[in-house]
């Protein structure tokens, strides 16, 4: 804590941590169900280190696991704010469950909240968007049935996903796609196995990156390092871009389901370079990206953002993670905290604490915050609030 900053008032809070686990209350399983299908699911390990650190600051936690009881545990627990990394069940829209049900029920929660989290589940709905307000990103199609047409100004190779995952799954080597006949075989794979839409993209030759961000228009207020955020006029602070080179990984040129699995430095696991070498210029560029992305589909107070450079050495958006992976030593926004400095601790208690100042559970510090000329004097962005 810089001095020239008061400290933030803040009573004891009781804090519940909620998140899926791997190896409970799991989907169930028959002989089609792909072998990465918890891919996304944490270990209990991340769950005691994410306790640990906002217990260093005084609060009490619990873990609740986010499965079909979570209604009921919540009811009896009575947390003041739930720490939220779930990824969900299953289902339509599974990250945007446990959100939804804190709304319903009243409750605080960290991070982004439905409609974010739903949308960022979505790829191609989030390229839309993205598309929408003219950012950058690869051509693409969603195969629905399989037997659409492919698009005329869609060349090969294409790069083949399932449109509703995350850490890799359902991306192996086999997602790069040479002729039609392998792009069938992948989006019917696809179709067959994970149960819901591919998209096909034009496969992004360049480095690939990517960036995660903390903050919000007031985080000033509420920070215990306000001085992450002075520079920035919306309130974000961007840690250093990281850099996935995969050519010597599991899976050379893309970060795939296994490349993703193996504990940084471990064979087969790609270099993660942090910061990566950029000059300033494109630094700028790749930030400000990042920030439109996250403000077009109104993440909130953090998330992380994939990005590739195309044959034109250009950045084009991937995908944003609105519950990116908290694992310290492992995620990849924790590679990148560690990397300027910030521990693990401050970084988790900064998420904890921009949640619990949308919901009046602590009082910020009087500070002029940064001039941006998308707030209206004394306005707060709409949906921030809680209950808004
Ligand atoms: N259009 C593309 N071109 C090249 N590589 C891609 C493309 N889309 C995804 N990838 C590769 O696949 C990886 C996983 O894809 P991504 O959309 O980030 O899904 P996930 O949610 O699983 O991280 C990326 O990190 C990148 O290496
Ligand atoms: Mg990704």
């Amino acid at each position: 804590m810089t001095s020239q900053y008061q400290l933030i008032q803040l009573r004891p809070l009781r804090i519940a941590v909620l998140a899926n686990v791997k190896g409970h209350g799991n989907p169930k399983f028959n002989s089609e169900t792909p072998a990465d299908v918890m891919a996304d699911f944490d270990h209990i390990e991340t769950i005691d280190a994410i306790r640990a650190a906002i217990e260093t600051d005084g609060h009490s936690t619990i873990f609740l696991p986010a499965d079909q009881d979570l209604p009921y545990t919540l009811r009896d627990a009575k947390p003041d704010l739930c720490f939220n990394i779930a990824e969900g069940m299953g289902g339509d829209a599974r990250e945007a469950h446990v959100p939804a049900l804190l709304e319903m029920l009243r409750i605080p929660y960290t991070g982004s909240r439905v409609m974010a989290n739903a949308i960022s589940l979505d790829k191609t709905l989030t390229k839309r968007v993205w598309r929408d307000r003219r950012l950058p990103v690869a051509p693409f199609q969603e195969f629905i049935v399989g037997d659409e047409q492919l698009r005329s100004d869609m060349h090969f190779p294409l790069f083949v996903k399932p449109a509703k995952e995350g850490t890799g799954m359902g991306v192996d080597s086999k997602a790069i796609v040479k002729n039609l006949a392998e792009l069938n075989e992948r989006v019917q794979y696809l179709l067959h196995f994970y149960k819901q839409p591919a998209l096909v993209e034009k496969y992004l030759t360049g480095r690939e990156f990517t960036v995660g961000l903390i903050g919000r228009w007031d985080s000033m207020k509420y920070s215990r390092h306000p001085e992450w955020y002075e520079k920035n006029k919306l309130g974000y602070h961007h840690f250093p871009v990281l850099e996935l080179v995969s050519d010597s990984s599991v899976t050379p040129g893309l970060y795939s389901q296994a490349a993703k699995s193996i504990a940084v430095g471990e064979e087969g696991a790609p270099d993660y370079v942090c910061p990566a070498p950029l000059d300033e210029t494109t630094v700028a560029k790749i930030n400000n990206l990042v920030t439109r992305a996250h403000m077009a589909i109104k993440s909130i107070d953090y998330s992380r953002t994939d990005i590739r450079l195309d044959d034109h050495d250009e950045p084009c958006l991937i995908e944003i993670n609105t519950l990116p992976g908290l694992t310290p030593g492992f995620s990849d926004l924790c590679l990148e905290a560690a990397a300027e400095g910030i521990s693990y601790q401050d970084l988790i208690l900064d998420i904890l604490y921009l949640g619990a100042s949308r919901w009046g559970l602590l009082t910020g510090r009087d500070v002029t915050l940064p001039k941006d000329r998308l707030r209206k004097k004394n306005g707060r962005p709409a949906g921030t609030n809680a209950f808004d």
